[in-house]
């Protein structure tokens, strides 16, 4: 199985920023652990702080991974053209945050990737990518 992590912006900087809400590991490590965990899916990683590069590597995974594991960072919260991407594409999409966004300022309550998202994990830090793995899983 081939599934795919997409990071939104400032998600690079894991680790250094703001570690009590985001935790003090790098994404790169984790991956690592991932990789190892999941020895059985082919996971690619792609980041990007440009919304545009986000939008086109969706429509590029699509049809060539089973699965999109996407937190799209800040622009959960302000694309337009992230959601409508989502919408676009007929390859699932499980939406991460690290942190629980519901238990943050208002404006991180609105989602534009929920609606079309097969799923939603929120608040479990890097585990949530685990278990979106995991629910990728027969
Ligand atoms: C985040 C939550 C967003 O509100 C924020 O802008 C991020 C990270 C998370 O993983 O908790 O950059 O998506």
């Amino acid at each position: 199985m081939k599934l795919i992590i997409i990071n939104g912006p400032n998600l690079n900087l894991l680790g250094s920023r703001e570690p009590d809400i985001y935790g003090k590991g790098s994404f790169q490590t984790f991956l690592e652990q991932l990789k190892t965990k999941y020895q059985e899916i082919e996971l690619s990683y792609f980041q990007s702080n440009i919304e545009g590069e986000i939008i086109d590597k969706l429509q590029e995974s699509a049809g060539k991974v089973e699965g999109i594991i996407l937190n799209a960072a800040a622009y959960t919260h302000t694309s337009v053209g992230i959601g409508d991407a989502v919408k676009a594409i007929e390859t699932p999409v499980v939406e991460v945050h690290i942190s629980n966004i519901y238990a943050r300022e208002d404006f991180r309550h609105k989602s534009f990737i929920a609606p079309n998202a097969k799923g939603v994990i929120v608040g479990f830090g890097l585990q949530g990518y685990s278990l979106a793995i995991q629910s990728f899983l027969k």
